[in-house]
């Protein structure tokens, strides 16, 4: 029996990295899943194809996350062809490092707008379709450095706390209606964003941080989300699970 059989899950920001193991891992699972990506239409039709060759339904949604009126137009495009919205993803993030004395307005903005305001947006829209449907799995995509903090990384770091903010609130607004909200909060995961530190001397200098002595893969965030998108996690909400080799605890 596969976890997430006739599930519809919304997952953004898929087209690589750890989204796109997601929506592999969901779609392995048997459900069905919309993702939007920003830039490379080839990419997301490569996903698309792969998604279906799985037997499952499967969409690709060009649609910026940070903007209001495009997730507005996203959910309704979803529910129109698929009917529903089980288990809403909300993967889509940026970082734009830099110290403080050089962080510039901008900056900030951009990083917020990506990583929070992108989460309001999503979680604003599917939580109509959840709470009629009386259920309803919202998973948002923190970040180790969200709790720990990090010199350089003060808009990335306020954008996932931020994140962990809203994820409890949400819990405590839409329990009863039986609608889970959680955030995970990955440590070094290889993906194109963590690129720059993978090679060379420094990569050794963050291994030696991790009590599980190596990075992470896509693939272990994608397990987590599995958990908390599927009813074996049917009494786990409000939570921030860290998947990060043990680097924060
Ligand atoms: P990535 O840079 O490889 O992929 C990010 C994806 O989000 C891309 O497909 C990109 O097109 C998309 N995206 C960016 N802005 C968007 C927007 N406004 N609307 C829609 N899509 C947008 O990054 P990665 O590593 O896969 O990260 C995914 C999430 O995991 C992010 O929220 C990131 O902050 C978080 N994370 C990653 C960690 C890592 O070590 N890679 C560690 C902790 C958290």
């Amino acid at each position: 029996m596969k976890l997430l059989e006739n599930k519809v899950a919304v997952v953004t920001g898929a087209s690589r990295g750890i989204g796109e193991a997601i929506a592999l891992k969901f779609a392995e699972q048997g459900a069905n899943v919309a993702f939007t990506y920003l830039s490379s239409d080839e990419k997301a039709k490569a996903l698309e194809a792969k998604l279906t060759a799985l037997g499952v339904k499967a969409k690709a949604y060009k649609s910026n996350a940070a903007v209001y009126e495009e997730t507005e137009t996203l959910i309704a495009d979803v529910l129109k062809e698929f009917g529903k919205i089980d288990i809403c993803v909300n993967n889509a993030g940026i970082s734009k490092d830099n110290l403080l004395l050089r962080l510039s307005p901008d900056q900030w903005d951009e990083v917020m707008d990506v990583n929070l305001k992108s989460v309001y947006n999503m979680t604003k829209q599917v939580i109509r379709p959840m709470m009629k449907a009386k259920t309803g799995s919202i998973i948002n995509m923190s970040s180790v450095i969200g709790i720990m903090g990090n010199a350089g990384q003060s808009s990335y770091a306020a954008s996932k706390a931020g994140i962990i903010g809203f994820t409890k609130s949400i819990a405590q607004e839409l329990g009863s209606r039986n609608i889970r909200c959680n955030a995970v909060a990955p440590g070094f995961i290889e993906t194109d964003m963590t690129s720059y530190l993978k090679d060379g001397e420094g990569a050794s200098a963050y291994i030696q941080q991790i009590p599980l002595a190596r990075f992470g893969t896509p693939e272990d965030i994608a397990n987590v989300c599995l958990f908390l998108a599927s009813d074996m996690s049917s009494y786990v909400t409000g939570q921030t699970i860290s998947a990060c080799g043990g680097l924060c605890m």
